[in-house]
């Protein structure tokens, strides 16, 4: 039998950590408070990102791991790094809105190789390696050729950051006035996963950190999208940025 490869291990491993988060018992659930607005990190997202730590050592030992919840690991522009993201779309999974996923990105020296992003409710795969295109559940994907006209816009609220609050709203409600219409899903890595599959054109969110979108990035681009911070500069993976993901026709506000 083939042995698979790297990146068929890794979506393995995250199929895997699927079930924790579906099979979750939410009627003990324990939530605490992070800093922000409405920032909440339970027992489950712990729990999948010690599952991926141990998982992810196992399949490449020379990697370093930067995980959302409790990480000591500092991001270096050089080495391999993982930036995981155990439950992106917590406040959905405390609310069983059934739209959350685990985003798991391979950075090696600065650049992402890697890509996975999983919705164990949806069972959706999405997956991306550099230069080989994106995927999901085996299909090649592809952005739309749709304009702004023939848009839906997916916006992220950086519910975290007060400050960013009325600018966000200002922004979507310019969008919405030349878009079709706006969505908000509460899940950044899948929000990318949508424009990658073609089934939305444009996101923005005004700050978002590493591991919302350092696989569903790559996974866009895979797509044959283009992504940046909201100044159309390159995605850190060291610190907090914007980020705008978009399909090549419709035009950015
Ligand atoms: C959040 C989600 C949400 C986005 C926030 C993120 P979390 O991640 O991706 O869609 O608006 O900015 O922090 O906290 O659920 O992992
Ligand atoms: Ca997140
Ligand atoms: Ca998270």
């Amino acid at each position: 039998m083939k042995t698979k490869n790297e990146l068929e291990q890794i979506c393995d491993l995250v199929r895997e950590c699927g079930k924790v988060i579906v099979e979750a018992d939410r009627s003990r659930l324990h939530v605490d408070a992070k800093s922000g607005h409405a920032n909440f990190v339970t027992e489950y997202d712990k729990q999948v990102q010690e599952r991926l730590r141990v998982g992810l050592r196992a399949i490449m030992p020379d990697a370093h791991f930067i995980g959302e919840e409790g990480t000591t690991q500092a991001f270096s522009p050089v080495g391999k790094f993982f930036i995981v993201d155990p439950i992106d779309g917590t406040t959905n999974f405390i609310k069983d809105y059934r739209f959350s996923c685990i985003s798991v990105a391979l950075v090696v020296d600065g650049v992402a190789e890697f890509g996975v992003v999983y919705n164990p409710y949806a069972d959706e795969m999405f997956s991306a390696r550099r230069g080989h295109g994106a995927f999901c559940n085996g299909k090649r994907l592809h952005v739309s050729e749709e304009s702004l006209e023939n848009a839906i816009v997916v916006f992220g609220t950086a519910p975290y950051h007060e400050e960013l609050k009325e600018k966000t709203f200002k922004l979507a409600y310019a969008y919405f006035r030349k878009a079709l219409d706006v969505r908000r899903s509460g899940s950044a890595a899948l929000d990318l996963c949508t424009i990658a599959a073609g089934r939305a054109e444009l996101f923005f969110e005004l700050v978002l950190s590493p591991w919302d979108y350092a696989a569903g990035g790559l996974i866009v681009t895979e797509a044959g999208g283009l992504v940046s911070d909201c100044e159309g500069r390159p995605l850190a993976y060291d610190r907090p940025c914007s980020v705008l993901a978009r399909n090549r026709t419709a035009t950015c506000l």
